[in-house]
């Protein structure tokens, strides 16, 4: 189904009525920051779990010191407006929140300080946003965004021009997806995912100097990896040859979740099939953001709608 609320301005309103101004700043100007947040159906369970909707409103009000925006919500009241959101879309399929917090002044003139803020939240049914059964990368002739141009750590609207950029490059050039190279050359993230790469039998990703957005689903698969699979994940810089090296890569993200890389600027990732460690993550990870694991579900899944008791699971599965 498709929603027909959102909440902006203070208030749930019919999705029509979800509209700016063609002269609002964070249109123009790209001043604003946002946030993707997955539900998960749970068919057994008849509901849908929010996945780490905390880390995602915290990083939110992170973007929005950069931005100088201020929203005057906290973490946990952005929380239950986006649940009440959902509930109000009565969706009862895997989903995506999408809140942005921008600057909404209709005003001429680059900057951040003294305009005023807005706020919005969408909710929308979402499948997987890229194939996850093996990707063919390119790295990217586009290189990061740096920390002193646009801050990568921040998800700043404008931000995303530099990701259009390599993934329409590299789709255009017949590839899947983009790698990008910070300035000086090293690995840094996706187009819009993080990376994690099993070398010489050691799991790594990108530090976060390197560039990349701090990723939720990053630190999810570093603590699955250390509880699941006791291994501990090396942040590092990485070296454009050491994709070429790797026995196994994978890309991680809200949208994408866990995408293999099977394929990096046409040389084969180890025997160009999905490795052991990355078909174990995904699995696993698909597991913890449904709601099936229930140690990981009281820790990070959010229940949208009335819990159904354990006793009368099976009523509702039959
Ligand atoms: C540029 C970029 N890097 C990394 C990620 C992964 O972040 P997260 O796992 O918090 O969704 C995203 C995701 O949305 C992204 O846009």
């Amino acid at each position: 189904m498709v929603a027909n609320e959102l909440f902006m301005n203070g208030e749930f309103v019919p999705a029509e009525h979800g509209m700016i101004s063609v002269h609002t700043h964070g249109f123009a100007y790209g001043t604003g920051c946002f946030e993707g947040i997955r539900g998960y159906w749970n068919e057994q369970d008849q509901q849908i779990y929010l996945f780490r909707i905390r880390e995602h409103f915290e990083r939110l009000l992170r973007s929005c010191k950069v931005l100088q925006i201020s929203l005057p919500y906290t973490v946990d009241q952005l929380i239950d407006i986006s649940i009440e959101l959902v509930r109000r879309n009565d969706h009862r399929g895997d989903i995506y929140i999408k809140p942005i917090a921008y600057k909404a002044d209709l005003s001429i003139g680059v900057r951040l300080h003294g305009l005023s803020d807005d706020f919005l939240i969408t909710s929308q049914p979402m499948g997987n946003y890229i194939d996850i059964t093996g990707l063919h990368c390119c790295v990217s002739s586009w290189r990061r965004i740096d920390d002193n141009a646009i801050p990568a750590r921040a998800k700043i609207c404008g931000a995303y021009v530099n990701s259009a950029l390599a993934k329409s490059e590299a789709i255009q050039n017949g590839f899947d997806e983009a790698i990008m190279l910070t300035h000086e050359g090293h690995v840094s993230e996706g187009s819009a995912a993080n990376i994690f790469l099993l070398l010489n039998g050691e799991l790594l990703t990108p530090a976060p100097t390197e560039n990349i957005l701090l990723g939720v689903t990053r630190d999810t698969l570093m603590e699955l990896a250390r509880r699941e699979l006791g291994r501990t994940t090396r942040e590092r810089q990485v070296n454009r040859t050491e994709l070429y090296a790797a026995d196994e890569i994978f890309l991680c993200g809200t949208g994408v979740q866990i995408a293999p890389v099977v394929r990096v600027d046409h040389r084969p990732v180890a025997d160009g099939t999905i490795g052991p460690i990355s078909r174990t993550i995904q699995e696993t990870y698909f597991d913890v953001v449904r709601g099936r694991r229930p140690g990981y579900r009281t820790q990070w899944c959010t229940p949208v709608y009335a819990e159904i008791p354990a006793s009368e699971h099976s009523e509702v599965a039959n």
